[in-house]
């Protein structure tokens, strides 16, 4: 669906699924180039990162393996708990691969803090993070992120892969969710 379809649920489009679409194919472009003839595995972060995988996978021009993690900090609330709890553990050993983490949002960063840390402990060769939205005010923990797809505002966004309690995710445009909504 459009954000035209669920208008009255949203007070603003933030991006667009045509500006998702051409960012994503500049940034595998780029991790085309900079990981060529390296032994890379895609990771992605269930269950946001669905969309963002789907289509940045089959953009880049490599056959990398993808695997998946599922961890949860939010639950059915709009706040992050800052408790990380691992509901789905990966099927790889990650030792010696370089691991790219394809996430759908950082929003306070202590997710991905987490599994930079834990991927790290397992031996991984280097482990990067791709993350197409990204709430630099809302962070409480710097996360280096190497590919960023867009910067936003904080705000509660849904869409592409982004949900308020498991709806919106087929959403194709990430929008802001009207507060009448959650609260
Ligand atoms: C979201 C998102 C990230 C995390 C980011 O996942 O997909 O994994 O929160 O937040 P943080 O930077 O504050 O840690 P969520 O726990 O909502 O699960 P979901 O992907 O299944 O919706």
């Amino acid at each position: 669906m459009r954000a035209a379809d669920v208008s009255t649920d949203l007070t603003e489009v933030l991006v667009t699924e045509e500006q998702i679409h051409d960012k994503l194919q500049e940034i595998a472009a780029r991790v085309d180039a900079d990981y060529e003839g390296e032994d890379l595995l895609l990771v992605g972060v269930l269950k946001g990162a669905i969309m963002v995988m789907a289509d940045f996978s089959r953009a880049l021009k490599v056959t990398a393996p993808m695997d998946w993690m599922a961890v949860s900090s939010y639950g059915a609330g709009t706040k992050s708990s800052g408790v990380v709890q691992i509901r789905k553990d990966l099927d790889t050993d990650i030792m010696g691969k370089h691991v790219l983490i394809v996430e759908d949002i950082i929003d306070s960063g202590l997710t991905l803090s987490w599994l930079l840390e834990n991927f790290t402990a397992r031996g991984a060769a280097s482990v990067e993070v791709f993350a197409l939205l990204r709430k630099p005010a809302a962070a409480k923990v710097e996360v280096h992120c190497k590919y960023v797809g867009f910067d936003i505002p904080t705000e509660f966004v849904v869409g592409y892969g982004l949900d308020y309690a498991e709806r919106y995710r087929n959403l194709r445009d990430v929008a802001v969710l009207a507060p009448h909504v959650y609260s």
